[in-house]
């Protein structure tokens, strides 16, 4: 199991539910949560479920004596990577800013040297109100993540921001806080075990003649995390890789290739797959004769002022995923843009036919860089947008968000075996 915990104070409101789904989420990514329920929490949620969703005792008094003896709340609020308060509440807020401490979930919040996450979720007009604004702001200044509240209707049946984030987008922060890499590595169980993965990496080469070709900078370095990612996961791996200078992951099938067509029949053979992860760099066109000698300057039949004739390349993504039979059961894209980033890589998904797109802003040092700025976008449009990070944990998270796309039916296989 991997070694990240949270302190999870759940508080009281009517979003305190989905804080039950955001343990399991976390489970699901090796994050183990410990529990305080406040008062106000016990009325949406008993500390019964959320002690067996997470495996370890609920605390929920200041007095009780028991924990004071096995586990008091300094220790409680230091024994951990990271204190989250899921929901939020406005009363919660306006505690821990003014630093009173009458309760459990107050004192911990006053007695910690852990960084602190709180999600809030509360009334429009509540949120609105410039005692808690003044309050956001004041916790903000003392270094506690205050993440926004979603906008939308509320349970009250009023419309605006103040709905708890969806538990996807709270656990991506969470990751994020405690630093991507944790996760995957050391999961007990393999959650993709099973499962066939197909990556696409690096750039292709086409040829002009023998020794020049057309290519591009891609340096394979996302591809092929994303690949060890998922061999780690469990998944049996094939990198269907155009030359660069990394050397493959450990346990995948490598399946060198030059030119795109050359790519496009590895992948066809490697078929079929659970999963197609095409980040390759694939040359649009290529030449459309390759000279079969090197092509001189001046001497001989050399032309001083060659034009060269260009024909489209096979789009290996979408030949894949308009596949009839044997279609990929998820197929995920990358769309590299320097501008409208998110718009474009909608219209991609769209039509490429994939299941999601990752889209990253490659105006900057993307392109052969250790770091990647990416969005996630599913066909229900943005699903989250992730803080720049370095490649290895885009692919960790990548592999985190796949393994719960397929955890119900990997999780029955296990059970079968
Ligand atoms: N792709 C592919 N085969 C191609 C071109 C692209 O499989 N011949 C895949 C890439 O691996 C990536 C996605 O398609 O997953 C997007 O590629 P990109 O080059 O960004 O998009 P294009 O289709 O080339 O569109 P545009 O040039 O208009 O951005």
């Amino acid at each position: 199991m991997s070694d990240k915990s949270i302190l999870l104070i759940i508080g009281g409101g009517i979003a305190a539910y989905k804080s039950l789904e955001l343990i399991r989420t976390l489970a699901k990514r090796g994050i183990k949560s410990r529990c305080v329920v406040t008062k106000g929490g016990q009325e949406f949620v008993t500390p019964l479920s959320v002690s067996a969703l997470s495996g370890e005792k609920c605390f929920t008094d200041l007095f009780d004596l028991d924990d004071e003896a096995d586990m008091g709340h300094i220790q409680l609020s230091r024994s951990t990577d990271l204190v989250v308060v899921c929901p939020a509440t406005a009363d919660l807020m306006a505690k821990a800013a003014n630093g009173l401490a009458n309760d459990l979930a107050s004192t911990t919040l006053l007695a910690t040297d852990k960084p602190v996450l709180m999600v809030p979720a509360m009334n429009v007009r509540m949120w609105g109100h410039a005692a808690t604004q003044r309050n956001v702001e004041t916790l903000r200044g003392d270094g506690v993540t205050v993440m926004e509240p979603d906008e939308g209707a509320m349970a009250c049946g009023e419309f605006g921001p103040g709905r708890l984030p969806e538990p996807l987008a709270i656990a991506d922060q969470i990751e994020s806080m405690l630093g991507g890499s944790a996760i995957l590595y050391g999961l007990e169980r393999k959650p993709l075990a099973g499962r066939h993965a197909l990556i696409t990496a690096g750039p292709t080469r086409e040829p002009l003649d023998p020794v020049r070709f057309l290519s591009n900078h891609s340096s394979g370095k996302q591809g092929y995390a994303i690949a060890g990612a998922l061999a780690k996961a469990g998944a049996k791996v094939t990198l269907v890789s155009g030359p660069v200078s990394l050397a493959p992951p450990e346990g995948v099938e490598f399946v060198p290739i030059e030119t795109a067509r050359q790519m496009l029949e590895a992948c066809e053979a490697a078929l079929p797959a659970d999963i197609f992860v095409s980040v390759a760099a694939v040359a649009d066109w290529r030449p459309s004769r390759a000279a079969a000698k090197k092509m001189k300057l001046k001497e001989g039949d050399g032309d001083p002022h060659p034009t060269l004739e260009l024909s489209e390349n096979p789009d290996i993504l979408a030949t894949l995923s308009r596949k009839k039979k044997m279609r990929p059961e998820l197929v995920i894209g990358f769309a590299a843009e320097t501008h409208e980033v998110e718009a474009l890589a909608i219209a991609k998904l769209k039509r490429k036919r994939c299941d999601w797109i990752v889209a990253n802003d490659v105006s900057g040092d993307v392109m052969g860089g250790a770091y990647n700025e990416v969005a996630l976008v599913t066909r229900k449009g943005i699903e989250s947008r992730w803080p720049r990070m370095d490649k290895i944990e885009v692919a960790a998270r990548l592999v985190a968000r796949i393994a719960a796309e397929f955890d119900g039916d990997a999780a029955s296989q296990v059970a079968a075996e």
